[in-house]
């Protein structure tokens, strides 16, 4: 039957517990068995432990898949992407590589602004190869949901047709896409020094359309000095609240502006990137329940320094790990990497990040309840690595370790 699949002898199944997020202190325990199994039933998790404790009932009429010598996690959670563009910046990124400032470049009319060009030029079926190709490269690396941010429009048609290409590519690929409308990523050159009223323009004409089609689950606003102030950020994500969309921020990348304090003080689901947030965002954070999504790939990619994880995990966040995909600060996508800096120079331990990439992604996207770790009921989403413990994820830093990947307990990609 479709969604029922055994797997046998899995030589460690790790995974967080729990349909929240997980907190603080808590998120570096995980659940570990040797010698595991796991059912899948109709797309969900039947059973996932020890195979001492397997219900023969269960298994009847399934056969198995061995899993001898692998570790199997819960699929990735990729919390913040913007995988859906046209177009590339490789000639900025070795001019950053160089000594420029990635503001710098934006300030000149590129950056962003260049992603939109490219954007606006890219009809529907474009864009859907495009992001199609992307999702099958996450897919491979174990990533079972992904959002995807539009913003390389800024146009009424653009947007939404960033907007409509992910869904299109939740069609083709088995994976789940959660879009976001991130109306304020930069102001257009047909608004240039008039910040305030692109953010009038998105509320008016955009957010209601993408309301009124269902076409984004969250709404997204690049809160950063030069780009778009606290009380536009703040303008357009209520404005997004109301009309029933999650919020999110990208907050505190390059100077702290107040992001951070704006997610708390609107109960966002995340606030992003916090590269220059302090002490006291992470307690305003943790007290309101946002988590805090640390993207270790931007700050690799952009030579800046780390977020500091650690702190944010020790003010009892719910931290979690993203890859930032994108064609200008971070364009390399690969988890494996995200998951080794985060070891490497956020200081997480290899169950924190486990934790974050998973559980805590999920919890971002509104989805703990369903995906996000392997416990009866949530999807059947899940990686069998080609490594005996997860340990060889950081180990082995920025290898692909996937071996296998199950969809809704369907296997979606072997490699
Ligand atoms: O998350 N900072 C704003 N947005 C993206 C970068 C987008 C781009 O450079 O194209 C980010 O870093
Ligand atoms: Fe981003």
């Amino acid at each position: 039957m479709s969604g029922d699949v055994l797997i046998l002898n899995v030589g460690e199944l790790c995974t967080p517990l729990g349909d929240v997020a997980r907190k603080g202190g808590a998120m570096r325990d995980v659940y570990k068995a040797a010698d595991a199994a796991i059912v899948a039933r109709d797309g969900l998790i039947a059973y996932a432990g020890p195979r001492s404790g397997l219900n023969p009932d269960l298994i009847e009429g399934l056969a198995p898949i061995d899993a001898h010598g692998m570790a199997a996690i819960p699929g990735f959670v990729d919390s913040h992407t913007h995988f859906v563009f046209a177009g590339a910046r490789a000639d900025e990124f070795l001019m950053r590589a160089g000594g420029a400032e990635y503001m710098e470049i934006h300030r000149a009319g590129g950056g962003i602004a260049r992603s939109v060009e490219a954007t606006r030029g890219a009809d529907l079926e474009e864009l859907v190869r495009l992001g199609e190709s992307r999702a099958w490269a996450m897919l491979q690396q174990g990533v079972t949901t992904v959002e995807a941010k539009s913003g390389y429009g800024l146009d009424l048609v653009t947007e939404l047709r960033q907007l409509e290409a992910a869904q299109a590519i939740r069609q083709r690929v088995p994976i789940d896409v959660v879009p976001t409308y991130m109306g304020l990523h930069s102001v257009p050159a047909e608004f240039l020094g008039d910040a305030s009223g692109y953010v009038d323009f998105s509320i008016s004409e955009v957010l209601p359309a993408v309301a009124a089609q269902g076409i984004a689950r969250y709404a997204d606003a690049f809160c950063e000095a030069g780009v778009f102030g606290v009380d536009e950020c703040r303008r357009f994500l209520s404005a997004a609240k109301s009309l029933g969309l999650g919020a999110r921020i990208h907050a505190e990348e390059i100077e702290r502006t107040g992001g951070a304090a704006l997610a708390a003080e609107l109960g966002a689901a995340s606030a992003d990137h916090l590269l220059r947030a302090e002490a006291s965002d992470y307690r305003a954070l943790a007290a309101a329940g946002v988590v805090a999504t640390c993207l270790p790939l931007t700050s690799f990619c952009l030579g800046a320094p780390h977020a500091d994880a650690r702190g944010m995990i020790e003010a009892g966040c719910a931290v979690a790990l993203a890859t930032d995909l994108n064609p200008g600060s971070a364009a390399s996508g690969s988890v494996a990497l995200a998951l080794a800096v985060a070891v490497i120079y956020m200081r997480l331990t290899v169950e924190e990040a486990l934790t974050a990439l998973t559980l805590n992604g999920a919890a971002a996207l509104g989805l703990a309840a369903e995906t996000g770790s392997l416990e009866p009921g949530k999807k059947a989403d899940f990686v069998l690595l080609d490594a005996p413990s997860i340990a060889y994820l950081p180990y082995r830093s920025g290898v692909n370790l996937v071996a296998a990947v199950f969809k809704g307990g369907e296997l979606a990609y072997r490699a």
